[in-house]
């Protein structure tokens, strides 16, 4: 039985690859995307997952597009590390859109309540949509199976010394999601920054020469020089898709079983998630914390995924 997936992102260049492994994998079934500011405005992540659809030929999956803002707070983008557009680096389809009226919430909700099956939510951006959803709906806590996000971190940090970018940009989002119950996979910095596309694999990726590969490659090439200049990354982190893979593959990942807080007020820790390893508080565990990465499974699974678009597109398929 494929798993039915809601994917809330910022796309953003990992949200991009996290989409394209979504809908290539034959474990799951996208029954669609929401987008929320994040990477960059929401205007831009909503008109950057359309070009993502377009470019793997799914445009018939539905796009909602959610909050330009968090719940409190003014919005923080990330244009040093994804660029103007929030998908600098290549030259994707332009395409015209126009906001459909149906917000992220209320698609999240609906296409919930009216599942047959419970649905797997894989929310890689700021936690503005999804936090709204479960307070405008609570009912929808009883069909959701897991919450696999991509944020936080135990000993690794981005926007802040202390902070994560997803929690960051809205914490008080994040504090609900950690309080509600729900089960949470909390696919953190602490995998992600090792899940590294380095200079060479994208090279390699440019060696295919498909329709698709040729696109991507010069993308994940811009954000792995923003990386680079950054954090001295050899390579492109590709935080959003490892949360993915965990979903179609767990074995990618080793989780521990942790109580999760998120730091709303710090001065200097605003957006902390403040992980309980030696269970010092007593609290009850309210996540599955991601601490190993099975590189190298990945990996594969990412080439897999790529050379699978470029059949599908000289087949004319796309
Ligand atoms: O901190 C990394 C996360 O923030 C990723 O989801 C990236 O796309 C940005 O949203
Ligand atoms: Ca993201």
């Amino acid at each position: 039985m494929k798993k039915k997936v809601l994917i809330d992102c910022d796309p953003g260049h990992d949200d991009m690859i996290a989409i394209m492994l979504a809908c290539c994998s034959k474990d799951i079934e996208v029954l669609g995307i929401t987008t929320v500011a994040g990477n960059q405005t929401g205007d831009k992540t909503y008109l950057n997952a359309h070009k993502v659809l377009k470019m793997i030929s799914r445009e018939d999956l539905k796009i909602a597009r959610g909050y330009d803002f968090p719940l409190f707070r003014k919005l923080v983008t990330a244009p040093e590390i994804h660029g103007v557009s929030g998908l600098d680096g290549a030259a994707l389809p332009e395409i015209s859109i126009k906001t459909k009226p149906e917000h992220a919430v209320d698609f999240i909700i609906s296409t919930i309540m009216s599942s047959k099956e419970k649905v797997w939510l894989i929310p890689t951006g700021p936690l503005t949509n999804v936090a709204s959803s479960l307070l405008k709906e609570p009912k929808i806590k009883e069909k959701i199976e897991k919450i696999v996000l991509m944020g936080g971190a135990v000993f690794d940090s981005n926007i802040t010394p202390s902070a994560e970018f997803n929690i960051f940009v809205d914490p008080e989002a994040a504090r609900i999601l950690f309080e509600s119950g729900l089960p949470i996979t909390m696919v953190g910095l602490d995998v992600t920054n090792k899940a590294l596309f380095t200079f060479e694999d994208i090279d390699l990726l440019d060696s295919f020469g498909g329709k698709v590969s040729k696109v991507v490659a010069p993308l994940l090439r811009f954000f792995a020089r923003t990386n680079l200049e950054i954090f001295s990354f050899p390579g492109a982190p590709l935080h959003d898709a490892l949360a993915v893979a965990y979903v179609i593959d767990p074995t990618v990942l080793t989780t521990k079983y942790w109580n999760v807080k998120i730091e709303t007020k710090g001065e200097f820790t605003s957006g902390r998630t403040v992980v309980d390893v030696y269970n010092i508080t007593g609290d009850k565990p309210n996540a599955e914390v991601a601490m190993e990465v099975d590189l190298s499974k990945f990996k594969n699974m990412i080439f897999t995924m790529i050379k699978r678009y470029d059949e599908l597109a000289c087949s004319h398929i796309l």
